[in-house]
Formats: structure tokens, C-alpha cells, sequence
């Protein structure tokens, strides 16, 4: 068991990545705090887990909103006592489109959750892993996030911005022993591509590896699911 006995915080948790995330970390002996928006899919995470005996909570949170991300990570907190691994996964893509045709509320709305969300939500578990004198942050990116593609500006922008907030956090932590990489999962059949491309459970692995101890020298590094072992090599 790589992860036993360490708390894991992941956002996005109700399905697709995060819940594959969540399932994967659950059998690898870690506890889970959860968020998503849609209580129902959390709940029902959180029910699978709890059914492989996996010590699991959730909490219906918009990671783009300041004051139920505090409440979620305080009671995730007082739930837990720690918090050894954050996932930011929570993410949204709206329908891909020239940018003169761009609605500026679709841009809003996906820096808010993609970027905002993080911010906000590593702001406030950063406390928490700087007094544990430990902690991985892994950001979910996307390869989106680091080439170009066209009609993809607003969900590229936040995406590209979500490497240089991991990039930045990695030199800034690293004095506290907080590590901090991105992971690009490849092309993952999930409502976000109309359920086209891999099987959410066969990206995870370097999710595992980012937050277990095997990787405790790795920060600062943008990883794929599809070739994270050479990698890090
Ligand atoms: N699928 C792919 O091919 C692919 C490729 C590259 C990167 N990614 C990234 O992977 C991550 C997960 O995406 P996915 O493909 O698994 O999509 P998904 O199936 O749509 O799942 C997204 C999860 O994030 C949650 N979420 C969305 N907005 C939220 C908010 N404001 N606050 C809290 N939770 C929120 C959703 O729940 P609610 O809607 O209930 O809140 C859901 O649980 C995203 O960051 C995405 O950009 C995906």
C-alpha cells in the first residue's frame, strides 16, 4: 500500500479523473476528503469507497468560491487532523470556438473554476502542509495546457496558467519540503469529451506515484500519464 495511513484531498472527486483518482488512492490505503459541486455523484464516491472499508468524506464545494472552500478545507481538517496530498482536478472545458465568437462569461467562468479554484483552494491547505513540514500538490493540466490548439483559448489560457502556478509554488515551497508538479492525463473519456479516448483508470498511476514517497525528491515537473516513468528517470 503506497499511500497508507496519508490524507488525500481531491477536488473534482464525483466523477471522471477525480473519482478514478479517489478509487485508485482509496485502494492504495489513503484517507480521501472530497469536493464537487453535484452532491449526488460525490455521495456516491464517497459510498464506493466506503465500501472497500476506505475512510472517505465529502463536501458539495465550488472550488471557485472563497468561503465554502474555507468551510471545506476546515472540515476536512477537523475531519482528518492532516492533510498530505492535494489534487486539484476540478476542472471545466466549455464547447471549443474561434475567439472572436467567445462569450466573455465562458472565459470568466473557466479561469474562475480552473485557476481561481486552485488558487484558492492551495491557499488554504498550504497552511496545513507548511506546519506539517510536508505535502504534494499535484495540478491537473492538460495538453491543452501546453501546445497550441486552436478554439481553444479560454480552457488553453487557464490551463497554460495552471503550469506557471505549479511551476512558481514548486520554487516557492520547496524550502518547506511541499512538492508541487502537473500531470497532463492524455485524451480520458469523461463528460468533459463527451466519453471519447482512455478509461479514466488507466491514467492514475502517476497520480500514485506523485504522492507517494517514491517521488520525494520530484518537484517542479510536468508529468504525462502516458510516459511519466521516463520521465522521471
Ligand atoms: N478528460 C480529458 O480528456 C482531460 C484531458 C486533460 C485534462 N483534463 C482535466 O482533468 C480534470 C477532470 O476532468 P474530467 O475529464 O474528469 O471531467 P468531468 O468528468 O467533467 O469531471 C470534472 C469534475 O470536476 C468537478 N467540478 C467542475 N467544476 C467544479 C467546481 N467549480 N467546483 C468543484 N468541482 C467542480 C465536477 O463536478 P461538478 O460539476 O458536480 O462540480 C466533476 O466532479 C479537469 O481539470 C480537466 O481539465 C481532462
Amino acid at each position: 500500500m503506497k499511500l497508507k495511513d496519508k490524507v488525500a484531498l481531491i477536488t473534482g472527486a464525483g466523477r471522471g479523473i477525480g473519482k478514478a483518482i479517489a478509487m485508485h488512492y482509496g485502494r492504495e490505503g489513503a484517507k480521501l476528503a472530497l469536493c464537487a459541486r453535484t452532491a449526488a455523484e460525490l455521495d456516491q464516491t464517497v459510498k464506493e469507497l466506503r465500501a472497500m472499508n476506505v475512510e472517505a468524506e465529502g463536501w458539495s464545494c465550488d472550488v471557485s468560491l472563497e468561503e465554502p472552500v474555507k468551510n471545506f478545507i476546515a472540515n476536512a481538517q477537523k475531519e482528518f487532523g492532516r492533510i498530505d496530498i492535494l489534487v486539484n482536478n476540478a476542472g471545466v472545458m466549455t464547447r471549443p470556438a474561434p475567439m472572436i465568437e467567445m462569450d466573455v462569461k465562458k472565459w470568466d467562468y473557466t479561469m474562475a473554476v480552473n485557476l481561481r479554484g486552485p488558487f484558492l483552494i492551495t491557499q488554504a491547505v498550504l497552511p496545513i502542509m507548511i506546519k506539517q513540514k510536508s505535502g504534494s500538490i499535484i495540478n491537473v493540466s492538460s495538453m491543452i495546457g501546453r501546445g497550441a490548439y486552436a478554439n481553444f483559448l479560454a480552457y488553453a489560457t487557464s490551463k497554460w496558467g495552471l503550469e506557471g502556478f505549479s511551476q512558481t509554488l514548486a520554487a516557492e515551497v520547496r524550502s518547506s519540503n511541499i512538492r508541487v508538479n502537473s500531470v497532463e492525463p492524455g485524451y480520458v473519456a469523461t463528460k468533459l469529451t463527451g466519453f471519447s479516448g482512455s478509461k479514466p483508470e488507466s491514467v492514475t498511476d502517476v497520480f500514485v506515484y506523485l504522492a507517494s514517497d517514491e517521488s520525494k525528491s520530484v518537484t517542479g515537473k510536468m508529468l504525462s500519464s502516458s510516459g511519466w516513468q521516463s520521465q522521471v528517470k
